[in-house]
């Protein structure tokens, strides 16, 4: 088929499924036209009160726009963008997508397929709430190798696909329920209140930044993302993949945990950086006064040799693997119990199932003031408590604690 046939395929597979009310959405990407912060053009049908319209969101690199349309307006609009404006259009129906890869050198061409389990036609209220918090299809996505062009995670990325939607989720409701954000919040929304100032959020220990693109792309102008890293190549290639996909929002950074400053944070992220690095983060946040600290501790290493538990545990923990898990618990039970002490409430739970990653404890710490247990009071019964626990445990050391200044023993 000729490059022209398949253009003007592609509009008559458009034009008829937006006349026969088969549209379940049109994405167009690779932006070529002259508003360098425009992304993508995301179309889909709403019915309003004025009857059936084609909605229109502008995705820019820190904001978007929607604008909702008549069907034949929107017809003449998406026609004279597709191929020139955007280089990439792919039409869902509930029977066959259809994509149009057009090049800068004019050619094009169609690719359709039969859809093997078709999404029902969306003709959505235009206040329906979005069903994923990070699109499929987000560019960044791809840029990080784990979706591919169609918006599909990669071969080996499906479980890394899911924590970072999950990650979202969480972190999206942990912020409302720590007041940071507002419960209604539109992150989509180009509007913010009068007396808004971003979220300044730092993620220590971000490696290749999935979950610090996450968080970007998903509050845009509402929140300022700093990643730090030790590894300074991947602090390059998470810069480039910021400024290449447009979101201002988000920096990365060289450095080591504990000794890079943080002045000012309202938000601490530290996932799966090892042993006591998850310490080191938990006291620049707790130094910088952020209210809340998000943290997924994983090799727990520093209390293992310290670990004397009473005789009666002793045959139980002849197994390897017991000790392990012991040195967990004791690890990020005392944690725990630290933060309450210096004023948080927290809560530990599994974010994403064992099936996907071993690695799946959080534990979040919202600040309360004035705090429940009596901040940092060494003579609180809290205190007490936690020095009868390492006790138990013959801890007489501790990252966090020794950076508290609490003394276990
Ligand atoms: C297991 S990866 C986790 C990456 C990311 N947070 C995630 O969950 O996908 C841990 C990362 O933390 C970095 N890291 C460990 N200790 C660090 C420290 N003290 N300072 C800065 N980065 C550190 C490592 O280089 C590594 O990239």
């Amino acid at each position: 088929m000729s490059s022209s046939d398949s253009v003007e395929k592609f509009h008559t597979l458009l034009r008829t499924s937006v006349h026969d009310g088969t549209l379940v959405k049109l994405t167009l990407g690779k932006h070529r036209g002259t508003d360098a912060t425009l992304q993508n053009l995301f179309v889909r049908p709403v019915t309003l009160k004025a009857g059936p319209h084609l909605s229109f969101t502008w995705r820019h690199a820190t904001r978007d726009i929607v604008k909702n349309h008549p069907p034949a307006d929107a017809l003449v609009t998406l026609e004279s963008l597709i191929g020139r404006d955007f280089l990439d259009a792919h039409l869902f129906t509930p029977v066959q997508t259809a994509q149009l890869e057009s090049r800068s050198d004019g050619t094009a061409r169609l690719h359709v397929k039969l859809a093997a389990s078709a999404p029902s036609p969306a003709v959505e209220h235009h206040d329906r709430a979005k069903e994923h918090l990070v699109p499929a299809d987000a560019p960044w996505l791809r840029a990080l190798g784990v979706t591919n062009d169609r918006g599909q995670p990669r071969e080996g990325m499906a479980a890394k696909f899911r924590q970072i939607q999950k990650f979202t989720e969480l972190l999206a409701h942990l912020l409302v329920e720590a007041t940071l954000l507002p419960p209604d919040t539109d992150t989509g929304s180009p509007f913010t209140p009068p007396d808004f100032r971003p979220l300044r959020i730092s993620d220590m220990g971000c490696g290749k930044g999935y979950l610090t693109f996450a968080l970007a792309a998903h509050l845009r102008a509402r929140a300022e993302v700093t990643g730090i890293e030790f590894r300074p190549e991947l602090v390059e290639l998470c810069n480039r993949h910021a400024r290449d996909n447009g979101l201002a929002n988000l920096h990365f950074a060289a450095g080591d945990i504990a000794s890079t400053p943080l002045d000012r944070a309202d938000v601490l992220v530290a996932l799966h950086a090892c042993d006591t690095a998850t310490d080191d983060a938990l006291a620049k946040g707790l130094a910088a006064g952020a209210r809340l600290l998000v943290v997924s501790p994983c090799c727990q290493k520093e209390l293992r040799p310290q670990l004397t538990a009473p005789a009666i545990l002793a045959d139980a923990l002849r197994h390897g693997i017991f000790q392990e898990r012991q040195a967990e618990f004791v690890t990020d039970a005392l944690r725990a119990m630290l933060l309450e002490w210096a004023g948080y409430r927290t809560k530990v739970f599994e974010f994403i199932s064992t099936e996907h990653t071993a690695k799946n404890l959080m534990l979040a710490a919202i600040k309360t003031t004035p705090s429940p247990s009596g901040t940092r009071d060494v003579n609180s019964p809290l205190a007490g408590r936690i020095r009868a626990f390492a006790a138990f445990y013959g801890i007489r050391h501790q990252a966090l604690a020794a950076h508290l200044g609490f003394v276990l023993a």
